[in-house]
């Protein structure tokens, strides 16, 4: 990696010990505590939650210590900072990425605004298994669409020029496969093939590092017994030789002091020494100023310079050595009209339908019941705000100011958690002199995000029972879900004709639920990850490997079915087959579900030829798969289509399906537009990883192309690779 002569000159004036405090980034709540580090060469600091804090701080760095390098302040903003954007397993939902790099271009320019200029984002982790409660900060379970959002975050972060006001450095996280955690539980062991280490986990982190990501995060977990943080196969070999990753590996809170209890490490010195030799530039935590001696005669020179080289030139392209300060008269500490304008229709085209009889949109009804906990909770900003972000309003109180007109009940009827269902009944009666009910459920934020796995995925409390009961009522109602993962809905879906997941939408997810409830937006998402029909399913996903046995009829469990002989159940149609003896097949709702307001008609597919070589793809060349799609409704809508690749025969067994391409896109009543897609080698190709380096390869042979507004609804073209 070449070194600006600025960069060489500060490495060749600085001895090892301030070359050490460059590498690492603490968080001090106290300001003498963190210019007392910064004095004593501390190079990284969290955000002291100001511009003018951050100016404090940036001046005894830059005027009182020898060199006089600025440093770099960090912060999780993971889904906004002062106006917050829904949760990005919502903003993956929306499949729109253009939005997705609008909401991080937001936040990027409130956050540098208050002297940010380092976040700890975007998540880009794929995670199968909803119990883990990190899904609620990623984009799901597809490798794409992981990688499609994760570089429209990494866009709207950047921008184009890292020194720009309303840009803020990116970090990918967490490297590697940190959500694949056994048993769902967070931090927890991770064993993956290296066929799966390449094809699922890696891919997204190749994407946003190909995107330009300035900085990749380290994950707690270990890779087939390595911890991630002392992993040099996988932060140097793959990351840093392999793809030629220049920015900066960061290390996660206290990441390196945790290789002691992951029981590889003898003590501290030895932590850290073999995290930097793995190839960690920075360390999260101060661990290594406590044995700064000992770890300094540890550590290659040649790879201190190198981590040293790789921050200062961080520091350089934020501009932070020709204007280290923020302004302190342009700070945004609140949202602006604008702002929340944008995360409002975020969070409504987030928003998934999961099923509706046509009791959506409510229309003109005269008697609204608001029943559930989230009726009047403020809690729509979903994990990771750090209080940071404006509150958010209550959907009460944004449905009256929207329809003064209608008769609105607010009874709640239960809280999120507990088993107190005494106030049940008085929404009973509320229901009963309404003409609709709009039953509001879901997860309060805190029971997603970081250390927050659950074993249990349905609704807390008491709200089945409530759902269950408004159901008894036979008043036609709506279910609306607030949640950071799929739930477990199976106890309860049945009853619910028309359903729909809002997530934690954020600032305005109060008034886009309401936008949503009366078809002011169309909520047209889709859905990201799996909806299993009970924890025992997971891990679950639709890009499943098809098995030697794949079963076509699920278990069903029931005395007057089952004849229950020596080799169990008899009646079990295709008895020898992959799935489980007491439950349906596959998901509640897989990934892609959705619909929307307006109906659409499809055409038949075309593709712009039934085969090419694989000269032709390895020199570039693309076939076009185009699709005519007309809105059959009165209404303005959007269409979300989604093209699967399907290896029908591989030298390794191909997943069922995959997603290589989608687009959302609004259509006016009657009219009918043309989608259009590239399918080439990037699309049709896979790592294989019996070469080495694992090379990406298109085998020849057939593949069918699917393509529909959900996996249910695809219609297939047939393409040969020759
Ligand atoms: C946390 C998270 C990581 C975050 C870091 C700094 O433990 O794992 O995602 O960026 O610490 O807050």
């Amino acid at each position: 990696m070449n070194r600006s002569a600025r960069v060489q000159k500060l490495l060749a004036e600085m001895p090892p010990a301030e070359k050490l405090g460059q590498l690492q980034i603490v968080f001090r709540p106290r300001h003498d505590d963190a210019a007392e580090l910064i004095r004593e060469g501390l190079g990284s600091i969290f955000w002291p939650r100001s511009a003018a804090a951050t100016n404090a701080l940036q001046r005894v760095a830059v005027e009182e210590t020898r060199l006089g390098i600025p440093v770099l302040v960090g912060l999780d903003v993971i889904h906004g900072q002062r106006t917050i954007a829904p949760v990005p397993l919502a903003q993956a939902a929306s499949f729109d990425p253009s939005l997705v790099e609008e909401l991080a271009a937001l936040a990027a320019a409130e956050a540098r605004s208050g002297g940010v200029t380092w976040t700890f984002s975007p998540m880009v982790d794929v995670a199968r298994d909803p119990r883990w409660g990190r899904v609620v900060e990623g984009f799901g379970e597809d490798v794409h669409l992981t990688s499609v959002m994760g570089r429209a975050m990494v866009r709207g972060y950047q921008g184009d020029d890292l020194a720009g006001r309303h840009a803020i450095a990116a970090t990918a996280k967490h490297f590697v496969a940190y959500g694949q955690p056994e048993g769902g539980r967070d931090y927890n062991a991770v064993d993956v093939s290296e066929h799966r280490l390449r094809n699922i986990y890696l891919e997204p982190f190749r994407a946003v590092v190909d995107e330009g990501a300035a900085a990749v995060m380290a994950s707690f977990n270990t890779v087939a017994g390595v911890p991630m943080h002392a992993n040099r196969r996988l932060m140097t070999g793959v990351l840093k030789d392999e793809w030629g990753f220049p920015g900066v590996v960061v290390g996660d809170a206290e990441g390196v002091r945790n290789l002691l209890p992951h029981g590889i490490a003898e003590d501290l010195t030895d932590a850290a020494s073999q995290a930097f030799r793995a190839g960690l530039d920075v360390e999260m935590g101060g661990a290594p100023s406590e044995v700064a001696d000992a770890l300094l005669s540890a550590i290659d020179p040649a790879r201190l310079d190198d981590a040293v080289a790789r921050v200062l030139a961080l520091k350089e392209s934020l501009g932070l050595f020709d204007s280290p300060y923020a302004s302190e008269t342009d700070e945004l500490t609140a949202p602006t009209d604008a702002g929340r304008a944008l995360v409002r229709r975020a969070a409504a085209r987030s928003s998934v339908l999961l099923k509706n009889d046509g009791t959506l949109p409510l229309g003109a009804r005269a008697r609204v019941l608001l029943t559930g906990p989230y009726a009047d909770s403020t809690d729509h900003l979903g994990a990771w705000t750090q209080s940071f972000g404006a509150d958010a309003e209550t959907i009460a109180g944004a449905f009256v100011a929207r329809r003064p007109d209608v008769e609105v009940r607010v009874v709640p009827g239960v809280d999120f958690l507990g088993e107190d269902a005494s106030g049940i009944p008085a929404a009973v009666a509320a229901a009963r002199a309404s003409d609709v009910v709009v039953v509001l459920v879901g997860e309060p934020s805190a029971l997603s995000g970081e250390a927050a796995s659950r074993s249990d995925l349905r609704l807390p409390g008491r709200q089945e029972q409530l759902i269950r009961e408004i159901a008894g009522t036979g008043i036609p109602f709506v279910v609306v879900l607030e949640t950071g993962r799929p739930l477990v809905v199976s106890d309860w879906i049945d009853l619910a004709e028309t359903v729909v997941v809002a997530w934690h939408g954020g600032t305005e997810a109060a008034a886009a639920i309401v936008d949503v409830l009366l078809g002011d937006v169309d909520p047209a998402g889709r859905l990201p990850m799996s909806w299993p029909r009970s924890v025992g399913q997971i891990p679950i996903h639709y890009a499943h490997e098809n098995t030697g046995r794949p079963a076509t009829t699920g278990g069903s469990l029931s005395a007057e079915t089952a004849d229950i002989g020596l080799h169990g159940p008899a009646n079990v149609a295709d008895k020898y087959t992959s799935k489980y003896l007491d439950l349906e097949l596959g998901p509640e709702f897989p990934f892609g579900h959705g619909s929307g307001y307006a109906t659409f008609a499809h055409a038949p597919a075309t593709l712009s030829a039934s085969s090419i070589s694989g000269a032709e793809l390895d020199g570039g060349a693309t076939l076009s798969l185009s699709l005519e799609v007309a809105n059959t409704s009165a209404r303005t809508g959007d269409e979300v289509v989604q093209v699967y690749v399907e290896d029908v025969v591989a030298s390794v067994a191909p997943p069922v399906r995959r997603l290589v391409a989608f687009e959302r896109r609004t259509i006016e009543p009657g009219r009918t537009t043309q989608f259009e897609f590239e399918i080439g080698r990037d699309q049709l190709g896979f790592w294989a990883v019996d070469a080495a380096p694992p090379a990406f390869v298109v085998e020849p042979g057939l593949f069918r192309l699917h393509l529909g507004a959900t996996l249910a609804s695809t219609q297939a073209v047939d393409l040969r690779v020759v």
